[in-house]
């Protein structure tokens, strides 16, 4: 009986532990002040936020396990990679903290590097061109077309010997011209990343954008189509890239897929970065990725209704979508003429109520556009040795940077109108709206006569 065992016997042998317990246990990890501050801008009622305040107070100082491992409960993280698996129908998804880790995580899975020339489009966030340089790998900038993604033309005429990747980008909910982009790198044996980070939830005939090349990259911070703070996606349907791409987020793979595992396969360990996405995150996106394909259906619909009431107008183009019914619609876009007339149109429909804006022709900087991208421009480097851009294995890659080296871009942007569609507009809204856009560009443009963008 341990009542009877003497206070001195050791522990291991039936004894009293001598430290059964603490006493001294410190504050909560989070602050209730800096936590309810941050609560307070996602207007929860009064009452919950006391809740929440109350229960935050109380905890003690071993929370919170934001970690996907060792959590007691199902990882929110594994989870919202499986909910990916299921709604993207790939084998593999592997969740990261940002569009721009999956970015860098796909390239280095794919094995970009030194030697290896990257195509990626005149018209793109930075992320996309930024990653290139970062895995030490060289951009080379194509133009686009009247869709504002990739001219499959100009991939063509840009590829060398030395060209190892494709970067389509599917730009504001629309797609790039996937078809003669996947025969051309099956053509030339290219590695095709498609970056997602704009059209998550959109569709090329029939195909989930994402799922077409050999990786896709999706964003899904509070900006985008889906997520509500920062976070990223990698899909993919080949093992050896999952697992590549597993090793490059958690600094080569501790969880590989057990904690410390020797390499399983040629080229699967070598040094990572750490890009793991929290639980808190994984908590918050989870729920956020679940109403991705209402809220695509919701846009495809809206648009729909605007753009079949739409006239068509001389000297105005609409935006060429590859697949109007793939696309997500959470922008209509035209092209005026020229910018004034672009910047005159966009003011009338703004004084009508209907949000508008143009991009090029400002003042302010646009890292969307590759005029731009002064690191990109300029070969700009970390190290003062130039890094990338002069390493040997990097001699005579790439193009001579000039802002105006895409002149398609730049005439496309210079004069294109963005109308914010916004995916909860009822049927009347939707009307308005239409009649709104017409007149407008009625006032400013004769009528062809026909009908329905
Ligand atoms: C096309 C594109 N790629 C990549 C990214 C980078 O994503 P994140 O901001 O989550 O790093 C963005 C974000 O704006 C984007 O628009």
């Amino acid at each position: 009986m341990r009542g009877s065992v003497p206070a001195d016997t050791l522990a291991i042998n039936g004894g009293p532990q001598a430290m059964p317990t603490t006493e001294g246990v410190g504050p909560g990890k989070i602050g209730v002040e800096e936590f309810m501050e941050l609560a307070d801008t996602w207007g929860f009622s009064e009452e919950t936020k006391a809740a929440i305040a109350a229960a935050i107070a109380r905890e003690p100082d071993t929370s919170p396990m934001l970690s996907r491992y060792y959590n007691p409960r199902p990882s929110k993280v594994k989870m919202l990679e499986e909910l990916a698996c299921q709604l993207f129908d790939v084998p593999y998804a592997l969740a990261v903290n940002s569009g721009t880790s999956a970015l860098n995580t796909a390239y280095v899975a794919a094995g970009l590097g030194p030697g290896c020339e990257v195509i990626v489009p005149a018209y793109t966030f930075f992320a996309t061109v930024a990653e290139v340089v970062t895995a030490r790998a060289i951009p080379v900038i194509a133009d686009i077309d009247e869709s504002l993604t990739l001219d499959p033309k100009d991939v063509e005429r840009k590829i060398t010997p030395r060209t190892k990747a494709i970067v389509p980008v599917h730009m504001i909910g629309t797609c790039a011209d996937m078809d003669p982009i996947m025969a051309l790198a099956r053509k030339h044996n290219l590695i095709v990343i498609e970056d997602t980070a704009q059209a998550c939830g959109g569709s090329y005939k029939g195909k989930r954008l994402g799922t077409i090349g050999d990786l896709g990259c999706f964003s899904i911070s509070s900006y985008k189509i889906t997520g509500g703070g920062e976070a990223g996606l990698v899909l993919t349907h080949d093992h050896h890239l999952y697992i590549r791409a597993q090793n490059n987020h958690d600094t080569g793979a501790c969880w590989r897929p057990d904690r410390y595992a020797v390499e399983q396969e040629e080229g699967e360990l070598f040094a990572g970065y750490n890009y793991k996405l929290s639980e808190l995150e994984g908590s918050v996106n989870l729920p956020q990725l679940r109403k991705m394909p209402d809220q695509v259906k919701r846009w495809q619909k809206v648009k729909r209704q605007i753009v079949r009431q739409l006239n068509h107008f001389e000297g105005v183009t609409p935006q060429q979508v590859r697949d109007p019914d793939g696309e997500v619609g959470y922008n209509l876009i035209y092209f005026a003429p020229d910018g004034p007339t672009a910047e005159a149109t966009a003011e009338a429909l703004n004084a009508e109520g209907i949000g508008a804006h143009t991009r090029g022709g400002k003042t302010a900087r646009d890292w969307h556009i590759f005029a731009y991208w002064q690191h990109i421009m300029e070969r700009k480097s970390a190290t003062p040795d130039g890094c990338p851009w002069t390493c040997e294995k990097n001699a005579g890659l790439g193009q001579d940077y000039s802002p105006d080296m895409c002149p398609r871009a730049l005439d496309l942007l210079g004069r294109a109108v963005f109308i914010g569609v916004n995916q909860w507009w009822t049927e009347n809204d939707c009307d308005r709206v239409a009649a709104g856009i017409n007149k407008v560009l009625g006032a400013f443009f004769p009528s062809t006569g026909a009908v329905g963008w």
